[in-house]
């Protein structure tokens, strides 16, 4: 780990940002994430999510904003907004926003020019980059030509060729087909065993357990903070920020109904194997499941609590 790894990478304390429009964003805002962490930010649509992120390498902080943020223990200063990509790199939702020059090399390549580095190291620092997200050689590709999933994983190259200590995405798994999906979840993942500091926006629920530390909600103003346990067992919270828990652990709850003997319930399939196999071993081999009579009701009370609409019906599954 590097030094700075064991600070504190991003502290941010009672922000507050209203739209030019006098739409409010964001209202008392804090929270502080350490070196090495790694974080997901979840909230419903119009949170303030990526008004937050622009917030954290200064592109919104100057023009409006109340509040305090330090990255690697520095307050923003405005007079060296175009330093920050090397202590902070950004991801923004829409790849498009960060694809603008012809071919994808001078993309990746445009950072580290900006920062006067030297030639060599640029080229080196572009093939390294787009190695890194499995789209080793596509320098001379024509940057809008990418498929989507392409262009998500080029948009992340044009930042880690910076080498930034902390790495933000807005949605990174967002539209992705299952393979790419995974592929970018190893991005992360390798990023993360790399003791970068990571800060992933998602509406992703299921790849939250494999990836973060700790989850934070936004709803315009931080409502949950905590490990991914802490925060999906509050399903109330949850619930009422419009947002949901892993299917593997609302299966286990269903599971419960039917007796199946469970304190701690998994929040990933990994998890869940590794329950289920302990389970079985301590009953001779065995999982026994039991109908009883509150079993519906139970189910049923389940449902209520981790969905919005959907309530369930026996007559649905037969
Ligand atoms: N340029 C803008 N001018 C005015 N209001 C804006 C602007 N950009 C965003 N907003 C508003 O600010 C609020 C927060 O938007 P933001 O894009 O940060 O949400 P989000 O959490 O990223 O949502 P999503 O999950 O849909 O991406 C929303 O009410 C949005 O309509
Ligand atoms: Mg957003």
């Amino acid at each position: 780990m590097t030094a700075t790894a064991k600070g504190v990478a991003i502290r941010v304390h009672d922000l507050n940002y209203r739209y030019p429009d006098g739409t409010v964003a964001l209202e008392h805002v804090s929270f502080e994430i350490m070196g090495g962490e790694s974080v997901a930010l979840v909230g419903p649509n119009g949170a303030g999510k990526s008004t937050l992120l622009l917030h954290l390498n200064g592109i919104l902080h100057s023009i409006g904003s109340r509040g305090s943020i330090e990255i690697l223990g520095e307050p923003i200063d405005p007079k060296k907004i175009h330093e920050m990509p090397k202590k902070i790199g950004i991801v923004f939702q829409d790849p498009d926003d960060m694809l603008f020059m012809p071919l994808l090399g001078d993309d990746v390549a445009f950072g580290p020019i900006n920062l006067g580095i030297e030639r060599e190291e640029v080229k080196r620092r572009v093939a390294t980059s787009l190695e890194r997200v499995g789209l080793a050689g596509y320098e001379t590709r024509v940057s809008h030509h990418l498929s989507g999933g392409e262009k998500k994983r080029a948009a992340i190259a044009t930042v880690l060729s910076m080498e930034p200590d902390i790495i933000a995405m807005d949605e990174p798994t967002a539209n992705l087909d299952p393979k790419s999906r995974a592929e970018l979840i190893d991005i992360l993942k390798t990023l993360k065993s790399e003791g970068k500091t990571l800060l992933i926006i998602t509406h992703d629920v299921n790849a939250i357990p494999e990836l973060a530390d700790r989850v934070i909600i936004l709803h315009r103003t931080v409502v949950a903070d905590g490990t991914a346990r802490e925060v999906f067992s509050d399903t109330e919270t949850l619930v009422a920020a419009g947002l949901e828990v892993p299917m593997i652990m609302q299966f286990f709850e269903v599971l419960k109904a039917f007796e199946y003997p469970c304190d701690v319930l998994p929040l990933s399939i990994e998890s869940a194997v590794r329950n289920l196999t302990e389970t079985a071993e301590n009953g001779g081999g065995h999982i026994h499941l039991h109908i009883h009579e509150h079993t519906h009701s139970e189910v049923d009370s389940a449902f209520s609590r981790y969905h919005h609409h959907k309530r369930y019906h026996r007559h649905q599954i037969g």
